[in-house]
């Protein structure tokens, strides 16, 4: 099984990131030197996925040109001599071939997805959400692409999370029938504390089976007014067809003010330049009363 293809929805308003996001696209807060939606990209790239397909609306077009060249900026860089910068700019426009689809209305993440079957057709691909990070010693989302080859299944990502965020989540319940991967019975979005039937929470990370687009079709709106991309996977699962990946690694929700600040420290903190000096300001900060 060839998987080529990712989509990565980056539609959505970002109402949780506002004033910043008016006129800025959540996908484009830097996380220290670079927008969010680059180490996404990376993420995919450094997986083989060649092709990315973003879901975008027509405030945002911003995004697929931060992946195309600049000219009059790269020519300034040649001509002041700066090679460095130079070649990390073009790099950002060559490291993938890239799609761009219209979401016309912003109806939800099964939605969004849906809006990519015209360039999907009968492959399996994979899904990214545009602000969720995941770090590690291997790309996220490899995680899931060798399970999705190995089974010829759809596959979600999961990790566990504390028992009372469980209702900011999908959260799938099923059996762990191989370290670390899970045959999903029941998935459900955002349940009550009360009724959630574990901890472990959909991450921003899929590898799905063309099938899905049939279930996302029927859909009528779920939780939140919108059309759920966990209402088609709980279809997937009732028929045996849903695993779900442990992912291993850090990730952080770009979309959550504390974990996208966490982000920024994290690597900031890998620069060596950089380090002695932001450490000192930060346990200035934290001895300040
Ligand atoms: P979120 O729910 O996190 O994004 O969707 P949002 O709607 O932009 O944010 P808030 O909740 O208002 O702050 C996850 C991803 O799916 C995209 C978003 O752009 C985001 O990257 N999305 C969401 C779409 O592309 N279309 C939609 O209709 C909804």
């Amino acid at each position: 099984m060839n998987i080529r293809k990712v989509v990565i929805p980056v539609a959505g308003w970002g109402t949780r990131s506002l004033p910043a996001t008016k006129n800025v696209p959540k996908e484009l807060l830097p996380i220290y030197k670079k927008p969010v939606v680059q180490y996404v990209v990376e993420e995919a790239i450094n997986t083989g996925l060649t092709e990315v397909v973003f879901i975008n609306n027509q405030t945002k077009t911003i995004i697929e040109d931060h992946f195309d060249h600049n000219w009059v900026l790269e020519e300034l860089l040649e001509r002041k001599g700066k090679t460095e910068l130079l070649e990390e700019i073009r790099a950002v426009a060559e490291m993938a071939s890239i799609i761009s689809v219209r979401q016309k209305k912003q109806l939800g993440l099964g939605h969004a997805v849906l809006c990519a079957q015209g360039v999907i057709n009968d492959d399996p691909f994979a899904v990214m959400v545009g602000d969720d990070l995941m770090f590690g010693m291997e790309p996220g989302i490899k995680q899931l692409v060798d399970v999705a080859k190995a089974e010829g299944l759809s596959v979600v990502g999961v990790v566990e999370v504390p028992l009372n965020k469980v209702d900011r989540y999908g959260i799938i319940q099923g059996e762990e029938y191989a370290p670390g991967i899970f045959r999903v019975r029941q998935m459900v979005e955002k349940p009550a504390v009360a009724d959630a039937p574990s901890r472990m929470a959909v991450v921003g990370r899929y590898v799905l089976m063309p099938e899905v687009f049939d279930h996302l079709r029927g859909l009528k709106p779920g939780v939140g007014g919108e059309i759920q991309l966990t209402d088609a996977l709980e279809i997937m699962a009732k028929e045996g067809r849903l695993l779900a990946v442990r992912m291993r690694g850090r990730r952080f929700d770009a979309g959550d003010w504390a974990e996208y600040l966490t982000a920024n420290i994290y690597f900031a903190l890998q620069d060596e330049e950089l380090r002695d000096d932001l450490v000192r300001n930060l346990q200035e900060l934290l001895s300040c009363k």
